[in-house]
């Protein structure tokens, strides 16, 4: 039977395109993410957004306010991105979560920086061949839909651990804003409507009654109120994390795991640790980037893909074919060896001296002809799931925070907990489930992204800040969308150093998008002119049109203060004062 790509993964964000590949070979249709989102997945204008403090920008415009409420309380930039972080839990239930993880990247003013992993992992009962079907030797689609979808979730303990060294309030200060949205709800708007109508799968587990009344997805204008959550949430506000992996929340996840056929148990939870990381600092003419290490591949693969390019000064004009042809041809081979060599570190070996050095992106870029595309060899490549949110975050001293947290696809893998009132994530599916086959994001990923017990999922998630010529935080920017994180997040960042834009701009601005496998550029229109798309096709390049790629966003500072902008193809908010 083949393995059809469930509708939860497909109604993602506002602006997911979900170009995937069938496991068994065949290629997945390209899906256009209007078709699920009512044909509204356009560019609209997302208005910048000017504040003299602060800025938090997240994908509702509800949990951004959360953000600000805590900034205004004298909180700092890390106290806001908990606050917002656990608040999109509540508003942005597609994404939004605790139930999921993510990594958090942070950057203070007094020059210190530091990152956390809290990527879920695999259970200790995981095995290496829990997706493929015994019989047919094929994959089936467990680790998409249902209880054993999912890895054990990192948010709760990487969001208070975060909290606990950076933060200055408590935790249950920061966690009221989340915790009055739950209980005393939020009207639903059609962002929220919509993603709804495009995950009924979300419809077959426990939260039908709460997200489905009657069996239709709520209607907008109805008042969302969360009980069970805000219970949740009070008891982690009491207990810390110890609220979640222990206790009442944690015996709620274990009850419906057992009902429902998963393998995470009260011992897994108990186990759960997320990880402080050395951010990796790189730079690109005279610029400093903070990206995110392994387990997360974002910033290894930003940093290569950025090191390449920088071999060639200046580059070509945007929307040029030798600007097109370069920014491909460094994506290809930074993603070659993302798909074959990047695992969790914890369990492989990932070379990443080599693979974000000067003197290796010189040796590549060497090997790229100015006007041919190289062929990406055959090889098992690796594969990425839906969705993910991004939120910036920065203060009136100057520290920011960039994080980006999923729970893989829309509203994971649709399992609710009773009782616990949270979604649970589907990221079991970023582990090369079968190496060598491609992924919900048609990624071909080999062994040192195999399922291990008590492993983290090899992740594309690259929250980032980036320091001008001196030194001082010009950009707090990531985006959702699987491995079209890494292509998008790098674009934005070349939009404003390299291209002068605006922030505005550089969001608005048409993205590329190249994984190496599948061989083919992907690219919004009016990322260049018809004449442009015959050159390049005339190069070699395999050109496929998208109406959406990624969803970002960004803060960056201005004279006097913080711009935030939203992503323009989605909703959301950037909120400043
Ligand atoms: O960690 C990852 O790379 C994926 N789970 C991210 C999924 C994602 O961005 C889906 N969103 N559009």
């Amino acid at each position: 039977m083949s393995r059809r790509l469930p509708r939860l993964v497909l109604a993602l964000v506002p602006v997911a395109l979900l170009a995937a590949s069938c496991r068994h070979g065949g290629v997945r249709p390209t899906v256009d993410i209007g078709t699920y989102l009512g044909g509204e997945a356009k560019l609209v204008e997302a208005q910048p957004v000017f504040g003299t403090h602060g800025m938090v920008a997240s994908n509702s415009a509800l949990a951004s306010e959360a953000g600000t409420e805590i900034l205004k309380q004298g909180g700092n930039a890390v106290d806001a991105a908990v606050a917002t972080g656990f608040a999109l839990a509540v508003t942005y239930p597609f994404a939004g979560n605790i139930g999921g993880g993510g990594f958090m990247n942070i950057h203070l003013a007094d020059g210190r920086s530091a990152a956390i992993d809290y990527r879920e992992i695999a259970p200790l009962a995981a095995t290496r061949d829990m997706y493929v079907d015994a019989t047919t030797g094929k994959l089936t689609n467990k680790s998409l839909v249902g209880h054993l979808a999912s890895g054990v979730p990192g948010a709760v303990a990487g969001m208070t651990e975060a909290l606990a060294k950076y933060g200055s309030l408590p935790l249950a200060t920061v966690l009221a804003p989340a915790i009055r949205l739950a209980k005393d709800g939020f009207l639903v708007d059609s962002s929220l409507f919509r993603s709804l109508r495009g995950n009924r799968a979300v419809a077959q587990f426990a939260g039908k009654d709460l997200f489905f009344p009657g069996g239709q997805p709520l209607a907008v204008g109805t008042r969302l109120v969360q009980a069970d959550l805000a219970h949740t949430l009070e008891v982690i506000a009491a207990r810390g994390a110890a609220g979640f992996y222990t206790g009442e929340v944690a015996e709620a996840l274990v009850a419906e795991e057992q009902r429902g056929g998963g393998i995470i148990t009260l011992d897994d939870l108990k186990r759960y640790k997320a990880e402080w990381r050395t951010p990796i600092r790189s730079t690109y003419r005279g610029y400093t980037l903070f990206t995110m290490p392994p387990a997360s591949s974002g910033g290894i693969t930003m940093t290569e893909t950025m090191n390449i390019l920088e071999q060639f000064a200046p580059l070509p004009r945007f929307g040029s074919a030798t600007y097109t042809h370069l920014l491909t041809e460094a994506f290809r081979r930074a993603f070659i060896d993302r798909n074959e060599k990047l695992g969790d570190p914890a369990f492989v070996k990932v070379p990443m001296e080599q693979l974000t050095s000067k003197a290796y992106a010189k040796t590549l870029a060497a090997g790229i002809d100015r006007t041919h595309a190289t062929k990406t060899p055959a090889f098992k490549v690796a594969a990425e799931p839906e969705h993910t949110t991004h939120y910036s975050v920065a203060d009136a001293k100057g520290n920011v925070v960039s994080t980006t947290t999923t729970l893989n696809g829309g509203y994971g893998c649709g399992v609710w907990i009773p009782k616990g009132g949270f979604f649970m994530n589907n990221e079991m599916d970023d582990f090369a489930a079968q190496p060598g086959s491609p992924n919900m994001f048609g990624l071909v990923q080999g062994e040192a992204n195999a399922i291990v017990p008590g492993k983290r999922m090899l992740s594309a998630m690259a929250p980032t800040i980036v320091l001008d010529q001196a030194g001082k935080v010009l950009l707090v920017v990531g985006a959702a969308g699987g491995p079209r994180i890494i292509t998008t997040t790098t674009e934005v960042i070349l939009n404003v150093i390299e291209h002068h834009m605006s922030l505005a701009d550089a969001m608005r601005a048409p993205r590329l998008h190249h994984q190496s496998l599948p061989d083919t550029l992907r690219y919004e229109p009016g990322a260049f002119s018809d004449a442009v798309a015959d050159s390049l096709r005339a190069m070699g390049h395999a050109l496929q049109r998208t109406n959406g790629l990624a969803n970002a966003n960004g803060i960056m500072r201005v004279n006097g203060g913080w711009i935030g902008v939203r992503e323009p193809r989605g909703t959301g908010g950037a909120v400043g004062y």
